[in-house]
């Protein structure tokens, strides 16, 4: 049974080939429609958390493939409250092809699948976002043609998003470089599972605390919210901390020329990005997220056919 849980679990060589199929889904999407190769096939859809383009890109790219989705929101099944996870993975297991969850506990995706005899995506945990980084890298690779030797610049918060892209840099030769505060850098745990990619496909991974120092030499700009889901209690210590942690034209300058600037989004303009690195020129922003309805198709036609 194949999952898609945490970047370490797949090869550079099967992550390569799922940007590929995502590539040619896009393709084939725009030139006519999908073939409906998950016809009859449902996926329900779990969310701990509020979501705008996960929801919608794996509920329209299952419809693209001749397949459909169910949303199961917090109030609707309760996951590990009204319900232990493995029951409700038991469950699903014999109702649904495939299940996608967002939830808080990384631990708890990775339960789920342990139970659920279905393929299990991971939708975005505390510690992980790897559908967002099959969308990231696409926007990259068609931005630029290519993905090797070029350097992506993260600038804020090392949590759930930069975790991943640290990863899927990893596994695509892109150099990657974290600008945070003292006390917000990737956890030790990541920086361990990405060392031996980053040794093997020899891309430079560094740590530093000003953002011009991430940038210089940069092609992509990074950044997220200061403030993940969960974290709404800390917002007023978490917007000191991270205070000039922002992707401005000030900071763009320092990058290469034709840099562009990139966001998972949802975005907080003014705080960790301006409108005009959002509107602007150098913005792939909405590309990026678009790309999260093609990058999740290949996921969904790899597990789910
Ligand atoms: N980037 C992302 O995952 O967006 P949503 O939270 O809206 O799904
Ligand atoms: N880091 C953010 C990403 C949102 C898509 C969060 O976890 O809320």
């Amino acid at each position: 049974m194949r999952h898609f849980l945490q970047l370490e679990d797949w090869t550079s060589e099967q992550l390569h080939a799922l940007i590929d199929l995502a590539s040619d889904l896009k393709r084939e999407y725009f030139a006519g429609g999908n073939a409906p190769i998950l016809k009859g096939k449902v996926l329900a859809m779990i969310f701990q958390k509020p979501s705008l383009r996960t929801r919608v890109s794996f509920d329209v790219g299952m419809q693209h493939l001749g397949g459909s989705a169910l949303y199961l929101g917090p109030s609707e099944i309760g996951l590990g409250k009204r319900e232990s996870i493995a029951d409700v993975a038991r469950v699903l297991g014999g109702m649904v092809h495939g299940i996608m969850a967002r939830v808080f506990a990384h631990d708890d995706v990775l339960d789920l699948a342990k139970w659920a005899g279905v393929p299990v995506i991971n939708g975005l945990s505390d510690e992980r976002h790897p559908c967002q980084a099959m969308a990231d890298v696409l926007t990259i690779k068609e931005h630029f043609g290519r993905t090797h030797g070029l350097k992506l610049a993260y600038i804020g918060d090392g949590n759930n998003v930069a975790s991943s892209l640290l990863l899927m840099c990893a596994h695509f030769g892109i150099d990657f470089s974290i600008a945070a505060p003292a006390g917000y850098t990737l956890p030790q745990k990541v920086k361990d599972i990405a060392a031996p990619l980053v040794a093997r496909n020899e891309i430079s991974f560094s740590e530093v605390t000003a953002p011009a120092d991430a940038a210089r030499g940069a092609d992509i700009l990074y950044t997220d919210t200061w403030i993940s889901m969960g974290q709404e209690d800390e917002a007023a210590e978490r917007i000191r901390d991270f205070a000039g942690y922002q992707v401005n034209a000030e900071l763009l300058a320092q990058a290469n020329p034709g840099a562009v600037t990139m966001h998972d989004l949802p975005a907080y303009r003014g705080k960790e990005i301006t409108d005009e690195m959002m509107d602007g020129a150098s913005s792939v922003v909405f590309q990026q997220a678009h790309n999260r309805l093609h990058a999740q198709k290949a996921i969904l036609a790899t597990l789910l056919k």
